[in-house]
């Protein structure tokens, strides 16, 4: 059964949440190449190569992850990875990436999308998530310290784009119940 959600950004659009289909691969692609051109505070940068269907199968299999879509264009997506599910030790943590395109942004959906984050962890017994930020990043900086996460460190010089080295912060957000 398909779990689909509605959700209503501030300026009135209607967004369908839900969990990605094999048949969903030339949407996501074509939203990750947009995104390529709108950011460069996400890995996806222009040019990628798409991911065969075999891959992209893989990927999304291999994580916890929501689209976002307007009608059939994919505008955002939440993604969830738990660290080594099979490990005593390791088994609750879980890393996220967050994102959409630059027309919806400043409209409540990081918001929806941290609910969405915590709702998950929650439910899988995750004591620990974590991520990583680009330090000029402010809109998202301020979205994961609206939502409790706390900046541990800085990675100094970890990401070369167009000529110049980025610093990246380490966030993370313990949860107490866990
Ligand atoms: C970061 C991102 C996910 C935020 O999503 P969003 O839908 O725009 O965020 P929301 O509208 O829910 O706003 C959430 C909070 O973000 C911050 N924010 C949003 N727009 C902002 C702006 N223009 N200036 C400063 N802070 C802003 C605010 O703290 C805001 O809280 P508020 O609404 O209570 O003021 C989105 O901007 C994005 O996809 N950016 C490009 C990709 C990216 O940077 N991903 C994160 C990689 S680590």
């Amino acid at each position: 059964m398909e779990i689909m959600e509605n959700f209503s950004l501030k300026d009135g659009r209607e967004i369908v949440l839900r969990f990605p289909k094999l048949s969903d691969y030339e949407a996501v692609q074509a939203y990750l190449e947009q995104l390529a051109t709108e950011t460069i505070f996400t890995n996806q940068y222009p040019g990628k190569p798409r991911p065969t269907q075999e891959e992209f199968e893989k990927a999304i299999s291999n994580c916890w992850m929501k689209l976002a879509l307007e009608g059939n264009k994919v505008v955002g997506l939440l993604s969830i990875h738990p660290h080594k599910p099979n490990h005593p030790w390791l088994n609750k943590t879980c890393s996220f990436g967050v994102h959409m395109l630059e027309a919806y942004h400043h409209n409540g959906l990081g918001h929806h999308f941290m609910e969405m984050l915590e709702q998950y962890a929650k439910e899988h017994k995750m004591h620990r998530i974590e991520g990583t930020v680009r330090h000029q990043n402010v809109n998202a900086i301020a979205l994961y310290l609206k939502h409790g996460f706390l900046i541990e460190g800085m990675k100094k010089e970890c990401a070369y784009i167009n000529g110049v080295w980025h610093n990246e912060y380490m966030i993370a957000k313990i949860l107490e119940a866990a």
